[in-house]
């Protein structure tokens, strides 16, 4: 029996925060766990991955590579993909799901499992890059329409935004006939969705699901960026975190996006899901303040789970098990959902998950609470801070987000 030694990969971009933490937390744990088939004892070495010319047949070295850059940067997404497909290894998240799934796809299929999306419909763009094939395909087969009558079909008043959308671009909220006129206008060659508007809402919430781990927040869409993640408790009742958390796992699950967050509205006793394709959720202290350390915590949790017991990678979405649940008519969506969730617990392994970090990661709670108390943790805030906010600001804004830690320091210590 020997040591073996497991590489978790961070393949990041603009991110400085988080991997700071991580790699600080990753080194205090200083993790040995026997590997329950051989006995060796397992270590971890954490390294950033590098952008730099490959050869497909050389082999990867990392067992787990958590990607941040999948859904812009192509290079690291096609030397992921290579990875995966000759070297067995696993990465969050599925980038073959990440590249084809928009948020039309995504509302699209929640539909399909009976999930109370607003009605939704899709318009061609308002112009073109001009191609040879534009004007036959265009004059032949393109139906004139007029905005206005989907407003009137749908309900005023409704939102305008990009079928792919992401960071509130071209995202409108048209109340008559001359506002949609103009935002569609103004839409240029986005493609668009036009989307009844959940009108009345009293709670909108986003649910961040990372592999098992779900955390509920209460959302204000109005605040400043700072504030929108706002600090609340106690705003759902056990049975409502419950049916987001199912609700999550389900989009979770079905697209392969083991770290993803879900938008959900309240309005008349229903929670409608309005905006769930976020298959790189936001990680940064300067939005997730108080709860930064229970992200970073997931983030080393379900690494060190995916890496220890070398989880094999689903490369294949494999949807047929949550179409035959969709297609039950004596099902209710509640027990519905019930099932969706037994999938996604089956995919994610939460049983051996949660089992796995009770044996090997019992410390994490403590270490972490230790760290998010140290001047390493408060520099990992100040270096994002000064990356984001004007010099003037950055002292002012970094004492804001670490007393924030702070307080969520305080309310750890006294559950
Ligand atoms: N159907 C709707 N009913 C009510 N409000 C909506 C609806 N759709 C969008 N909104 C509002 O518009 C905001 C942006 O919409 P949406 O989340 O779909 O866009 P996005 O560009 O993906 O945003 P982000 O990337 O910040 O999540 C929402 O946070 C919400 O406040
Ligand atoms: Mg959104």
């Amino acid at each position: 029996m020997g040591d073996i030694v497991r590489r978790i990969g961070l393949s990041l971009g603009a991110d400085i925060c988080w991997p700071l933490c991580f790699e600080a937390l990753m080194r205090d744990l200083d993790l040995r766990i026997p590997d329950e088939k051989t006995g060796d004892t397992i270590r971890f070495e954490v390294e950033r991955v590098f952008i730099e010319p490959f050869d497909l047949r050389q082999p990867c070295k990392y067992d787990v590579v958590v990607d941040r850059l999948t859904h812009w940067y192509h290079t690291s997404r096609e030397w992921i993909k290579k990875a995966i497909l000759m070297d067995g290894l696993y990465v969050f998240n599925n980038p073959w799901s990440v590249q084809a799934n928009e948020k039309h796809t995504t509302y699209c299929a929640m539909m399909a499992l009976g999930m109370p999306i607003p009605d939704t419909w899709m318009v061609p763009p308002k112009s073109y890059e001009p191609t040879p094939d534009l004007k036959p395909t265009l004059s032949r087969y393109a139906k004139l329409f007029d905005v206005k009558r989907i407003g009137d079909r749908i309900g005023w008043p409704m939102f305008m935004k990009p079928y792919d959308g992401g960071g509130w671009r071209g995202v409108s909220k048209v109340d008559d006939a001359a506002a949609v006129n103009k935002a569609y206008e103004e839409s240029g060659k986005s493609v668009m969705h036009l989307q009844s508007m959940v009108n009345g809402w009293d709670r909108f919430v986003r649910c961040i699901g990372f592999g098992p781990q779900t955390r509920c927040v209460l959302y204000d869409p109005d605040a400043p960026l700072h504030d929108r993640y706002t600090m609340k408790r106690d705003f759902l009742t056990k049975k409502e975190e419950e049916h987001l958390r199912k609700v999550t796992l389900t989009i979770n699950a079905f697209f392969g996006w083991e770290f993803n967050s879900c938008e959900a509205l309240h309005a008349n006793g229903v929670w409608h899901p309005i905006d769930f394709a976020n298959p790189c959720p936001d990680s940064q202290v300067t939005s997730l303040h108080f709860h930064f350390p229970w992200m970073v915590k997931s983030y080393v949790r379900w690494a060190v789970f995916c890496a220890a017991t070398k989880k094999p990678m689903r490369k294949n979405q494999d949807w047929a098990p949550f179409y035959a649940v969709a297609a039950d008519e004596e099902l209710s969506y509640e027990e519905k959902l019930d099932r969706y969730a037994a999938i996604a617990d089956e995919r994610f392994e939460t049983a051996r998950f949660e089992e796995f970090c009770a044996k090997h990661l019992a410390h994490l709670d403590e270490v972490t609470w230790g760290f998010f108390g140290t001047p390493v943790a408060r520099d990992a805030v100040h270096q994002k801070v000064a990356a984001l906010f004007p010099a003037h600001e950055t002292e002012q804004f970094t004492e804001l987000f670490w007393s924030r830690i702070q307080e969520w320091r305080k309310v750890e210590q006294k559950s």
